[in-house]
């Protein structure tokens, strides 16, 4: 079965139909996801968070993507398989985000690598598409500068706010990214954004109007216990129902009443008579 490319999803902004992409971390999700037909997966850094308990993206490593990545890669055939770079893997140098996004793709399997930045990571997004590496840009809320920022706000809410924003859409268009997320950018800005560029928006609490939507994984299916962005819905209940069969889990091998002949292996009634003989 052949992957969707870059090219696949800009061909689908063309036709107007709507990308919906979702993060996922792990072979058996990725799976799952992959089964339902979703067309992109993000292995974001947002796994610091969600799976490994960091209070934010920033502890997350180029062995940890890689780690999870493959994983992804492995429990999928079609779906495009996105790399979200960490932090400090291709911002101090352009020969850094070379190394780094040329691992996400040898070492990882990754079909293309996504970086936080707008106009100032135009060059760097350049010099990867140059070597044959596709890459999703970021711009809006990007949490690896939350220090910098101070907090998961709403950005691009001035006119000259809005304004950097669309400047630094275009310039990844221009640098040759395939996609940009937008993630935390007013519903209306978004819209202008989406229809100022050719390649596809994909949002992030930034309204409807994007040519696309992502989720984080453990959001979507109410699985993240600490807290539940205002942009998020819960497309199911999976933390609830973890919790509930965990509760009867207990109460049923505390009861005795699991596991039950059909859950154990038997013996036939030879080998256990041999057996009772030889230990009597
Ligand atoms: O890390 C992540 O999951 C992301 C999405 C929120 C876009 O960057």
């Amino acid at each position: 079965m052949a992957r969707v490319s870059v090219h696949d999803l800009k061909a689908m902004k063309g036709r107007g139909e709507k990308i919906a992409m979702l993060t996922a971390y792990d072979y058996s999700s990725a799976k799952l996801l992959d089964k339902a037909g979703v067309p992109i997966i993000l292995v974001g850094d947002s796994l610091g968070m969600v799976m490994l308990g960091y209070d934010s993206t920033l502890p997350v490593t180029m062995d940890d993507m890689l780690h999870h990545t493959r994983a992804v890669v492995r429990g999928t055939q079609r779906a495009h398989v996105v790399l979200d770079m960490p932090f400090m893997t291709y911002q101090a140098s352009i020969e850094d985000a070379l190394r780094n996004a040329g691992r996400a793709l040898q070492e990882g399997g990754a079909m293309s690598v996504k970086v936080e930045g707008g106009a100032a990571m135009a060059e760097t997004v350049a010099r990867l598409v140059q070597a044959g590496i596709p890459v999703m840009g970021h711009i809006g809320l990007t949490p690896q500068s939350i220090n910098q920022i101070g907090g998961y706000k709403v950005r691009g809410k001035t006119p000259a706010a809005a304004v950097r924003l669309m400047n630094d859409a275009i310039a990844l268009e221009q640098a040759g990214a395939y996609a940009v997320v937008l993630e935390l950018v007013p519903a209306a800005l978004s819209k202008l954004i989406s229809e100022r560029l050719a390649i596809p928006t994909i949002g992030i609490g930034a309204g409807p109007d994007c040519d696309g939507q992502v989720q984080v994984f453990h959001d979507f299916l109410g699985m993240y216990p600490d807290f539940t962005p205002k942009h998020a819905k819960h497309f199911a209940e999976i933390g609830r129902q973890i919790t509930e069969a965990t509760r009867q889990y207990i109460a049923e091998v505390q009861q005795g009443s699991f596991p039950t002949e059909q859950e154990s292996y038997a013996m036939d009634e030879a080998t256990l008579a041999e057996l009772f003989q030889t230990t009597s």
